[in-house]
């Protein structure tokens, strides 16, 4: 039976109490369980309902520009390109100042853990705004977002089920894509890395609860078919990971022209290579590994901007691994028929 939050008109569902114990079990932050939420029952944390009507309706401005995608699939690296080209190549800022700090993320209060600290510079500023509410209960993330001054750069990993109907009416927004299988690599390695999620298997481990949709914000798949859906729509720039990786500059270029921000072919090289992987893996600004104590990460695991690679994951599946993951994407491709044919057909290439 569906639960309502306090206010909340998206509906969200309690997960099987076998399901419940196993998370618990293997994820050392969601002492709590997880809840399916919406159509697409994506799993986020139960405190997540006290900001879900929020991020339904949020207000996006006509000058906001919207960074989505499933984690992992490389919106940090496009969110830094696109802050760039629309803050006047302002380089020094973007080297000097976090990203996370430049470009709000908009369902940030759902992800960081319920009994973990929040960003000193979030709830400072929010009690400076705010100074009778209850920064957690708010949502600082969310007022963050609402307060940024234009033009704001928003990511977020929500789909578009959780998001107001009408954003393509309303902004720009840019859709990253990535193989599953490197996905499904690095959202490993980020769920290790992370205070608020602390997944404690291995790779073996974790692809079982993907192949099970049991990832955190997870179905992949949903969210991936949600977009597309949606992909001919002249407010949405489609990107794919694998060609940002091979020719970040024609990639910059296609962005160039859906922002119309009409950099120069100068620019635009100094774009690419301010965000090449070496410099955002080298820089505190945008590897939130670099940051002393960072107290959002596990120290000694995988850094956030962590390798960079296209296709790694044949090398990091066993044979029993790739049979069972190509499998369940067969199932998913058989099932999900044309849409996926033909994504599988462009990059994925997911049977070969
Ligand atoms: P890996 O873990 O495979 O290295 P997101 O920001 O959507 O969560 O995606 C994170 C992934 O993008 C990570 O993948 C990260 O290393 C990669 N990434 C970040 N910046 C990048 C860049 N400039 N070039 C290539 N990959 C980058």
């Amino acid at each position: 039976m569906a639960d309502k939050g306090d206010s909340c008109p998206v509906m969200t569902f309690p997960l099987a109490p076998k399901i419940q114990h196993e998370l618990k079990m293997k994820f050392g932050s969601f002492d709590k369980g997880l809840v399916a939420v919406g159509q697409g029952r994506y799993l986020l944390q139960p405190h997540c309902r006290l900001y879900l009507d929020k991020y339904a309706q949020f207000r996006f401005r006509p000058d906001d520009v919207v960074v989505m995608g499933f984690p992992r699939s490389g919106t940090t690296w496009t969110q830094e390109m696109v802050w760039c080209m629309t803050h006047d190549l302002d380089f020094t800022t973007a080297i000097n100042t976090p990203l996370r700090e430049r470009s709000p993320f908009l369902e940030g209060d759902s992800f960081s853990g319920p009994d973990l600290p929040l960003p000193s510079f979030l709830v400072d500023s929010f009690l400076k705004q705010h100074p009778d509410e209850d920064p957690r209960t708010t949502g600082v993330y969310l007022a963050r977002a609402e307060s940024h001054p234009s033009p704001r750069i928003i990511k977020t990993h929500l789909p578009f089920s959780l998001l107001p109907p009408s954003i393509l009416e309303s902004c720009k927004v840019i859709n990253v894509a990535r193989h599953p299988g490197d996905v499904c690599v690095s959202y490993y390695h980020y769920q290790r890395l992370a205070k608020s999620v602390s997944f404690k298997g291995d790779l073996e481990e974790f692809l079982d609860l993907w192949c099970r949709d049991l990832v955190m914000r997870g179905p992949y798949w949903s969210h991936l078919s949600e977009a597309w859906a949606k992909h001919t729509h002249p407010n949405l720039l489609w990107l794919y990971y694998e060609d940002m990786n091979k020719d970040p500059l024609r990639e910059l270029q296609r962005l160039d022209h859906f922002l119309a921000t009409d950099l120069t072919e100068d620019e635009q090289l100094q774009v690419v290579q301010h965000s090449s992987f070496a410099n955002m893996k080298a820089r505190p600004a945008t590897n939130y590994s670099l940051i002393p104590e960072s107290p959002a990460l596990v120290p000694g695991e995988a850094e956030f901007v962590r390798k960079g690679a296209t296709g790694d994951w044949v090398n990091r599946f066993t044979p029993q691994m790739k049979a069972k993951f190509q499998l369940m994407m067969g199932v998913v491709l058989e099932l999900s028929g044309a849409i996926f044919n033909l994504l599988s057909t462009q990059v994925f290439n997911v049977l070969r």
